[in-house]
């Protein structure tokens, strides 16, 4: 429904990856090549979906990857998924680049339930007064967790968007970071021009290091793809990580997150949270990523097409639908809790 009624440069700014999309095909395949050998005759008949991902309850192991320009998807924007989430008691993380401030997007996701949890997603630009100033805002709304994407040094080329002459269209605005007389995103071919103002390619851990000194919250990592950076990022105190490729939109060529994910939570060996976003589309395959170590999986383009098509009762649906697939494979595992689910369930 929603590649039926979004306008071409949105809908292909929203489903593109980079260059010749093989990772961005490849992470949904390599989902579906993963054989789940289940139990049978377990009691399966009392079950729940809930779970704790860090440190707070979740309605189910599921969450919202931080995706840019809601309103670009719906009027409504990140007000109809901060309130769908909410309502789905799952986390939500807000893009740096959204549509909407993070006071406001707050301030929907309470009215719904006042424990809502928000995650606020950080580009580190070169203005780091200004990630330092997001930063506070975001801890003094209320957001529960920073997250530090890694993997945009610059910005992966998406071909369909240079062809469609992307930008930010008028009447919308990067709302935290634009700045009077700066850049705004309104100019130039796709992403990598004219969003290039919003990160920076000399990003180290020392910045990693910088802004979890400038936080009281816990900073997750998203964008990891190795064990060796994902036990650098957790000694150096990072809380969780996402293994991630960003939807198959940075580098093409990247293996697909269900391949790095076991070496990844093998080396954070529980010392931190381990997640992964990335193809997932089923319950299903919520089930597969906790068999290969994750304490949780997100899903981005899934509710991008709930808010296209539904705006909140969209997104509301999205999350219904994989709660209940979710509920329906455990039992189909022989399990009654997420926490149920460990690499038993892969080939003996
Ligand atoms: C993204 N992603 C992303 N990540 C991030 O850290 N900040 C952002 O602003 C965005 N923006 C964004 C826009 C769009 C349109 C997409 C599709 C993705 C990456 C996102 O968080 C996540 O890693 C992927 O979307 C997960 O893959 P799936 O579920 O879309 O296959
Ligand atoms: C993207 C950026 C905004 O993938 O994260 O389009």
């Amino acid at each position: 429904m929603a590649l039926d009624v979004l306008p071409v440069t949105a809908r292909d700014y929203f489903r593109s990856g980079a260059w010749g999309e093989s990772t961005l095909a490849e992470n949904i395949a390599a989902w579906g090549r993963l054989r789940l050998w289940h139990r049978v005759m377990r009691d399966v008949s009392a079950r729940t979906t809930e779970c704790t991902l860090l440190d707070g309850p979740s309605a189910m192991p599921v969450g919202i990857a931080p995706t840019a320009l809601h309103r670009m998807a719906h009027p409504d924007g990140e007000l109809a998924t901060a309130r769908a989430a909410a309502a789905a008691d799952v986390p939500m993380i807000v893009s740096s680049l959204s549509t909407t401030t993070i006071e406001d997007i707050r301030a929907a996701a309470r009215s719904v339930r006042p424990g809502a949890r928000t995650w606020m997603q950080m580009y580190v630009g070169r203005d780091r007064a200004a990630v330092r100033e997001l930063a506070q805002r975001a801890h003094a709304a209320g957001c529960e967790a920073l997250v530090l994407t890694v993997d945009t040094p610059v910005w992966g080329i998406r071909e369909r968007d240079v062809r469609n002459g992307f930008r930010v269209p008028e009447g919308l605005r990067i709302v935290h970071l634009e700045r009077p007389g700066g850049p705004t995103g309104h100019a130039g071919s796709g992403i990598h021009e004219a969003l290039a103002w919003t990160i920076d390619a000399s990003l180290t851990w020392a910045d990693f290091e910088w802004l979890r000194d400038s936080t009281p919250l816990p900073v997750v990592l998203k964008g990891i793809c190795r064990p060796d950076d994902a036990a650098q990022g957790v000694s150096l105190g990072a809380r969780g990580v996402i293994v991630s490729n960003h939807g198959g939109r940075q580098l093409d060529g990247a293996p697909p997150t269900c391949e790095s994910l076991p070496y990844v939570a093998e080396a954070v060996a529980g010392r931190a949270s381990v997640m992964v976003d990335g193809g997932i589309r089923r319950g299903i395959d919520v089930v597969r990523a906790l068999a290969l170590g994750a304490d949780a999986a997100f899903v981005g383009r899934p509710v991008l097409w709930g808010l296209a098509a539904g705006g909140e009762e969209g997104v509301a649906h999205v999350l219904a639908l994989l709660r209940t697939e979710l509920d329906v494979a455990l039992a189909l595992c022989g399990c009654t809790r997420p926490s149920d689910v460990t690499s038993a369930l892969l080939r003996p």
